[in-house]
């Protein structure tokens, strides 16, 4: 977070670090109604336990509870939409194997540059980098097992299907939250991912504000157009979250006064990196909550940060474990909700605190 940022919280970090050693009523911060108030959103399906963005972490993902399903979307060469975090396929696959050749000069390869059909005959596996001597290393080594398992790209309008499915057959209502991924790298490309996934979220039945759905992005300015022009030419208006990091050019303005303001013109949240809201310079006796939630709260902005993972190493100094780090953020900080790769223990400290 910029310097100036943290300046300007100064009065609310302190306000707030008083809140801290007492006990915050759990009434106010937990509500009892159909529509929980704090909400878990598994981030990329339940991909602590599977190969994210599978069908498979999905289905555990809803399995668990969870009340929103993340889906990264980015688009094919043949204009399919597919849910994959990466603009590559490096980190999650055997692509190097299957098509060798077709990487560009970086040397990596490309879901744009693919074909639907040409992807679902790539193997996919869990995270991993490859070291300077072209070893495979597992980016979580204690999560499921390189290579292990059968798993495929998939298809926004499949991972829908199963959702929409699963919550007929639960009588559930679970929602969706999906992210346009770089639209501007999708622009250059002459893809208008905005157009293609609201068209598709439209297709679905998701049209209005009371749809179970948040559509999310990180460029601000596709989010504008989304707003302005891409729903209502579809005739939709659905809830938009806009994502942010602590880059001050993308983001500085957002943090300045009136910033939320403005952004609550576009956007109904904010997903924040989590650090901005409890610094990670925080201790267990000094923990330094900014005014990001007030600020977003005060203009009528809901707000779900990222990303909450307790794996070896994940869970900040200044938390006592992963517990209380989603207590400090939900209860302490206020947030609305979380994006965790841990849906289960996400759902069971929200009940837990019912
Ligand atoms: O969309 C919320 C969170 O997922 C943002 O980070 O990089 O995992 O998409 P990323
Ligand atoms: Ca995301």
């Amino acid at each position: 977070m910029a310097n100036h940022i943290l300046k300007r919280n100064l009065r609310g970090v302190l306000l707030m670090g008083l809140v801290l050693g007492t006990v915050v009523p759990l009434e106010a911060a937990y509500s009892q109604g159909a529509t929980p108030a704090k909400v878990v959103v598994a981030h990329r399906g339940a991909s602590a336990y599977l190969p994210e963005h599978t069908l498979q972490a999905a289905a555990m993902a809803y399995a668990m509870g969870a009340d929103f399903q993340e889906q990264d979307v980015v688009m094919t060469s043949d204009d399919q939409l597919i849910v994959w975090h990466d603009l590559t396929l490096d980190r999650n696959s055997d692509v190097r194997h299957k098509f060798p050749g077709r990487a560009r000069d970086d040397g990596h390869f490309y879901v744009i540059d693919f074909t639907l059909e040409e992807l679902r005959t790539l193997r996919v596996t869990e995270g991993y980098r490859l070291s300077d001597n072209g070893e495979e290393q597992q980016i979580y080594p204690e999560r499921f097992p390189l290579w292990q398992g059968s798993f495929q790209i998939h298809t926004l309008a499949e991972q829908l299907e199963l959702i929409q499915g699963l919550n007929r057959s639960t009588g559930r209502d679970v929602g969706i939250y999906p992210e346009l991924k770089s639209p501007a790298f999708h622009h250059e490309h002459g893809k208008d991912i905005g157009l293609a996934v609201l068209t598709e979220l439209k297709r679905f039945g998701y049209t209005n504000k009371d749809s179970n759905v948040y559509v999310q992005t990180f460029e601000f300015d596709e989010l504008k157009r989304v707003k302005e022009q891409v729903q209502p030419a579809l005739g939709i208006e659905l809830k938009l979250v806009q994502l942010m990091g602590d880059d001050e050019d993308d983001y500085g303005w957002m943090l300045r006064p009136g910033g939320m303001q403005e952004l609550a013109k576009f956007a109904d949240g904010i997903g924040p990196e989590k650090g901005m809201i409890i610094s990670a310079d925080s201790t267990a006796n000094n923990i330094i909550i900014s005014t990001l939630v007030a600020d977003a709260h005060e203009a009528g902005l809901q707000i779900h940060p990222y990303t909450f993972r307790a794996d070896t190493g994940q869970v900040p100094a200044y938390a006592r474990d992963f517990d209380h780090l989603l207590e400090l953020f939900l209860v302490n900080a206020g947030v609305d909700g979380v994006f965790t790769d841990f849906p289960d223990r996400a759902v069971n400290f929200v009940k837990s605190q019912r």
